[in-house]
């Protein structure tokens, strides 16, 4: 969408908000033993409480409130009674929901300690790539440069990108124009970020993966067993001269 009143820059920062939340409050609640099946279902109460319903559910009937995927899982991950989230795990939680028409999307990649070092330098490294790509964001920049600075950060480290999986329009409906941006540098891509555009940015940076499969559930996306990727993720509004970031959580 684009932002065009002040009634959708306060939805989309209430909404922002609410999402932000309800990751940190599941990366908190995290217990090793736990199902991710139980830690879905906390997020879906914190949805509820707080009046929003869960994005993916809405959208696309997805088996469960939130996406979390386990070690090898990269993304879309089903929420599952019969996978248990043990020490050393690293674990993507990627919650995206709606409010009074509103949606954002926010996406995180934490590990269950003790973890190993190696775990901490990709989600280090993820971080950074995330945090490139926000900063070349803002009104008539063009979109490839996104995917410029993720795969830059990201080889720099010595890590690869997903390449199938990318950046999204976001704020009315969960996916939206402009739909599929790039992880990496397309030069093809000619299209330009706009004023009031709201868009997420999620680099997957990956220790060898360059590309998901999907899984026998049709759900959840996987790379080679050998390789750990993760993934960070904000909704921001395209503004003249940067980007305003909107799933920001309040502070504990
Ligand atoms: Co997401
Ligand atoms: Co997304």
């Amino acid at each position: 969408m684009i932002v065009k009143t002040e009634a959708d820059l306060e939805g989309l920062k209430k909404i922002g908000k609410v999402v932000a939340n309800c990751l940190q409050y599941m990366a908190r609640s995290i217990e090793p033993g736990m199902t991710t099946k139980e830690l879905d279902e906390l997020g879906g109460k914190f949805l509820e409480k707080h009046g929003a319903r869960s994005g993916p559910m809405l959208t696309y009937n997805f088996p469960g409130y939130n996406c979390i995927s386990l070690n090898h899982e990269v993304a879309h991950g089903v929420p599952s009674s019969q996978k248990q989230i043990l020490r050393g795990d690293l674990i993507n939680i990627d919650v995206s929901a709606e409010l009074d028409g509103y949606y954002a999307d926010n996406g995180g990649s934490f590990i269950i300690p003790p973890g190993k070092a190696a775990d901490q330098r990709l989600l280090d490294v993820t971080k950074q790539a995330l945090e490139a790509a926000i900063s070349i964001v803002k009104a008539d920049a063009y979109i490839n440069m996104i995917g410029y600075q993720i795969e830059k950060v990201a080889t720099e480290n010595g890590y690869t990108v997903i390449e199938n999986l990318g950046s999204h329009g976001v704020g009315r409906g969960l996916h939206e124009e402009p739909k599929f941006i790039a992880a990496y540098y397309d030069k093809r891509d000619k299209r330009k970020l706009k004023e009031g555009h709201v868009i997420t940015i999620e680099p997957f940076v990956s220790t060898g993966a360059r590309v998901v499969d999907e899984e026998p559930d049709h759900w959840t996306l996987v790379a080679g067993r050998e390789h750990r990727t993760a993934q960070f993720e904000h909704t921001m509004v395209v503004l003249k001269d940067r980007a305003l970031i909107v799933t920001i959580p309040d502070p504990v």
